[in-house]
C-alpha cells in the first residue's frame, strides 16, 4: 500500500458524477444527508441533526484526508457539482494489512438510480492503482439488503458474520464482513 497523500485532493469524474471533496460549505446538504433518518438507519453514527453537528462531520472528514487516515468523497451531480447525492470513500485504512475499509451513503431522494454501482467502480480501482490497495472490505448490518446487493453485484466475497460486535443506542449489532481482493 503506498501514498497515502491525498493532497491534491483526486477528484474523480464518471459519466454522471463528480466525487470532490466534502467542503464546509456543504454543511446544508451533509445535513440532509446525515441527518435522514432512512439513510441513516444501519449506519452506527449519531445522526447530525443542526449545521453544527453537519460541520463537525465535514471537519472529520477533512482531518481524515489531510492526515492520511481516511478519504470521503462527496457524490455529486457532474453538471451541478453543488447538488450532493451522497458520500463515499475509505473509512480506514489498515495499512500493515494493505487492505481499506469501504463506505457509501446516499440521500434517500437518489436511491435506486445506480449511483452508488458507478461510483464505487472508479472508487475501487482508485484504491487498487493509486494506493496499491490488497484488498476492499465491507462492513453492513445484515439487515441492510440493499448494501448487500451493492456488495454481491460488485463481486464481493462474504467473508464473516461477527455476532454483537457493537453496541450503539443500546442495541447490540452483529456486522457481516464482505471483501474483495485485488486480482493482478
Ligand atoms: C445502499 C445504497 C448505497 C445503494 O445505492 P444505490 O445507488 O441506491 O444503489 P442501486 O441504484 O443499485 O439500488 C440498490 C437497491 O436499492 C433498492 N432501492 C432503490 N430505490 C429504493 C427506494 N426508493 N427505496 C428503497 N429501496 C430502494 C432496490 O432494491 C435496488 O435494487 P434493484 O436494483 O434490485 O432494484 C443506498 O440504498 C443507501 O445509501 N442506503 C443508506 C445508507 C447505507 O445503508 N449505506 C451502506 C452502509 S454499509
Amino acid at each position: 500500500m503506498s501514498n497515502l497523500n491525498f493532497t491534491p485532493f483526486p477528484e474523480i469524474r464518471t459519466e454522471r458524477l463528480l466525487l470532490r471533496q466534502v467542503l464546509l460549505t456543504d454543511a446544508e446538504a451533509v445535513m440532509k444527508i446525515r441527518g435522514n433518518e432512512e439513510a441513516m438507519r444501519y449506519i452506527p453514527r449519531p445522526r447530525a441533526k443542526t449545521k453544527e453537528d453537519a460541520l463537525a462531520v465535514i471537519e472529520m472528514l477533512t482531518n481524515g484526508i489531510k492526515e492520511g487516515k481516511s478519504i470521503n468523497w462527496a457524490i455529486s451531480n457532474i453538471e451541478n457539482p453543488l447538488e450532493i447525492y451522497g458520500i463515499m470513500g475509505y473509512v480506514n485504512f489498515y495499512p500493515e494489512l494493505g487492505k481499506a475499509e469501504i463506505g457509501y451513503m446516499l440521500h434517500p431522494d437518489y436511491w435506486g438510480k445506480g449511483y452508488v454501482p458507478e461510483a464505487i467502480l472508479e472508487v475501487e480501482k482508485f484504491g487498487f492503482e493509486q494506493i496499491n490497495l490488497q484488498s476492499i472490505e465491507a462492513k453492513i448490518d445484515p439487515r441492510n439488503d440493499n448494501s448487500r446487493k451493492i456488495l454481491q453485484r460488485n463481486n464481493y466475497q462474504f467473508d464473516r458474520l461477527a455476532k454483537k460486535e457493537m453496541t450503539f443506542q443500546e442495541e447490540e449489532l452483529d456486522s457481516e464482513y464482505y471483501i474483495k481482493h485485488r486480482t493482478s
